[in-house]
């Protein structure tokens, strides 16, 4: 995997931040994404990569990553849509704004990457998508109508690429996991503890996994992820 080329978005923090560290370990080269420029140079750690900042809801900001992406490394072996918001809202309480603003980065956004990034992946003959959603793409949880649907629909366009280009040699994963342990989670849901919450780490482990079978016969379509303290196959 040494020198493939990879687009993390939201490496600023959370299981962004791991996965890049995951991926620096096997020697990709790495293109991070995020709003704010000093968390990504965090995870960067004066490494050789590339850092660059902006609003994922902005689409000329993704294009112009998977642009420079191109022109800098020449080409993309793996894009993984990490980057995401969540909620914790009565369901009328919602402005159409919130609504607009959750769906356009944790829907929109990924829809556009891939879009941008896919000619390159499908250029490889070996391009992998990985997309980061969440126990809440096949449950409803209260105070999550939005995310829930956010996860659904990120889920179901996944479905539908894996479909159309799996013949085309770029496979495209979901890894849906419970509450990890990271400052999205602290925001929204406040009355869960740290105790046996998922680690950003596990879900690098579990990019890992995925990249690691993409040269067998077997394929993970999609990994959910549960907390150890929840009862299984929920
Ligand atoms: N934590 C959980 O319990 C959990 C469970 C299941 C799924 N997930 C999913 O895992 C992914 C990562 O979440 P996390 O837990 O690591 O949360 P996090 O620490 O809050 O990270 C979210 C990341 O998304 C980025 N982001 C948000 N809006 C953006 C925008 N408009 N433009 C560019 N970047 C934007 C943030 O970048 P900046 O900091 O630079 O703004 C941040 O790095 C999300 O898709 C989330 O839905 C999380």
């Amino acid at each position: 995997m040494k020198n493939k080329v990879c687009i993390i978005t939201g490496a600023g923090g959370g299981i962004g931040s791991a996965i890049a560290e995951a991926l620096f370990g096997l020697g990709y080269k790495l293109v991070l994404m995020g709003r704010n420029e000093e968390k990504i140079k965090k995870t960067a750690k004066d490494r050789d990569c590339l850092i660059l900042a902006g609003d994922i809801c902005d689409d000329e900001y993704v294009r112009s990553v998977v642009a420079k992406t191109v022109e800098t490394y020449g080409s993309i072996d793996l894009v993984i849509n990490n980057a995401g918001v969540a909620q914790s809202q009565e369901f009328c309480d919602i402005t159409m704004e919130e609504y607009d603003k959750i769906m356009n980065t944790n829907v929109r956004a990924p829809f556009l990457l891939c879009k941008e990034a896919l000619p390159y992946l499908e250029k490889t003959g070996c391009g992998t998508v990985i997309n980061i959603a969440s126990v809440t793409a096949h449950k409803g949880y209260a105070l999550q109508s939005v995310y829930a649907a956010s996860k659904h629909a990120l889920l179901g366009f996944t479905k539908a690429l894996s479909k159309e280009y799996y013949k085309r040699g770029v496979r495209a994963h979901v890894i849906s996991p419970g509450g990890v342990f990271t400052d999205m989670v602290k925001i929204s849901r406040p009355d869960l503890s740290s105790e046996g919450m998922i680690l950003a780490e596990d879900i690098a482990e579990t990019v890992l996994y995925l990249l690691k079978m993409r040269n067998c016969a077997c394929v993970a379509d999609e990994i959910e992820l549960h907390r150890e303290t929840k009862e299984p196959f929920m």
